[in-house]
């Protein structure tokens, strides 16, 4: 291939090797701040949430005084994993093997039997160790490392690129949570979120409300923006035509798409607002749970805006997708997520042929995945 041509950045291997896995997992995902959940998964003393953070288990709880702390999920006994997912403990965390227990502040209040097993051990010596927790456009963050210091100085730059989007305002309604098992290395999945090229292809269908001729984007030290516009024809109607009751003004309308490094893209529209967390779980596996908050507004309201909204898309709708349900091709499902994941997954099968190498890559709408390439590379190497 011709030196001229741009080319991706990391090789072949750096999609498929448990080598390439373990560093990302120790110099990435082990060192950055770490998306843990939405404000109301903790809100109460003694409600908490567990995350992996790269090599790291942390769980954030609410102490008695209603401040969050994060602490590593590791007993300073023999290190069993005190807490499990989401929940609600009383007062206290109780180790499952031999039970002891700290307090919701992090000390270790009581050990079995200790006069007699543990004579000469101060309980003040062996305390939970602390991570670093903080709140930024409602969701949790948390960091391995105590010292973090505040997450403004990760998100601070690029805040100002992301949506109008009061987001303190939006609520979950129940169920919002979807997750898929992607069949595809992690980085396949953040390149094709950041990917502008395919927009228009992938998703000739299924994303046509949006200008993609428009695009506005660019990485904010290692974050990626994005924004489009609504097509002319929608944009003019967008009170009468969006599905739900809207979220910002309607002259704002369009789509901020970040993709937060390392994986935590957002998708802020005119009508929703979605995390996108994106886990590694192997070389060839990964996890994306996606959750969507919308306007505050009664199921009358949304069924009001469906209705309104009907006749605009019936028409659209019925010309795109004859077909539409008729098998299981995810080509023909109607929703985006499922080419993204079809064509993610079909990716990362070719990399194990002997035929396969990288192609030229595209000098606009591509260029934010060779800069996440890159960036990868610089936090692999320890430069970053
Ligand atoms: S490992 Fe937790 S009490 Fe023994
Ligand atoms: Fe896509």
């Amino acid at each position: 291939m011709a030196n001229s041509k741009l080319m991706p950045v990391l090789p072949v291997a750096a999609y498929t090797s448990p080598e390439w896995f373990d560093l990302e997992q120790e110099r990435i995902f082990s060192r950055t701040w770490a998306y843990a959940g939405f404000a109301e998964d903790v809100s109460e003393p003694g409600q908490y949430v567990s995350v992996q953070a790269g090599l790291n288990n942390i769980f954030i709880v609410m102490g008695r005084d209603r401040r969050l702390r994060a602490f590593h999920n590791i007993c300073r006994h023999r290190g069993t994993q005190l807490l499990r997912a989401v929940g609600h403990t009383q007062s206290a965390i109780v180790c499952p093997y031999h039970d002891w227990t700290y307090d919701l502040e992090g000390a270790l209040v009581s050990v079995p039997d200790r006069e007699r097993q543990f004579p000469g051990v101060d309980l003040s010596d062996v305390a939970l160790k602390p991570a670093s927790v903080d709140l930024w456009r409602g969701m949790l963050w948390v960091h391995p490392d105590e010292g973090a210091g505040s997450i403004m100085e990760w998100f601070g730059d690029i805040e100002p690129r992301l949506g109008p989007h009061r987001v303190d305002e939006l609520v979950e309604f129940p169920d919002t949570r979807t997750e898929h098992l992607v069949e595809a290395n992690w980085k396949i999945v953040v390149e094709n979120y950041i990917d502008g090229y395919h927009l228009a292809h992938l998703h000739s269908g299924t994303l046509a409300m949006y200008d993609h001729s428009r695009i506005a984007s660019r990485f904010v030290g290692p974050h990626f923006a994005f924004w489009e516009p609504l097509v002319p024809e929608y944009a003019k109607r967008i009170e009468q035509n969006s599905p739900y009751p809207l979220v910002i003004p309607a002259e704002q309308a369009g789509a901020w798409v970040p993709m937060l490094f390392p994986g935590i893209g957002l998708a802020e529209t005119e009508s929703s607002w979605s995390v996108f967390h994106v886990t590694p779980l192997a070389p060839d596996r990964t996890r994306v749970v996606t959750r969507t908050r919308t306007a505050n507004a009664s199921i009358w309201a949304y069924m009001h805006q469906a209705v309104r909204s009907y006749g605009f898309w019936a028409g659209r709708i019925r010309g795109k997708f004859d077909g539409v349900g008729d098998s299981d091709d995810p080509m023909a499902s109607g929703d985006f997520m499922a080419e993204d994941v079809y064509a993610c997954e079909q990716q990362q099968r070719s990399l194990q042929s002997p035929y396969f190498e990288h192609g030229p890559s595209a000098v606009r709408g591509e260029a934010g995945v060779r800069r996440h390439q890159q960036l990868v590379q610089e936090w692999v190497a320890g430069d970053a």
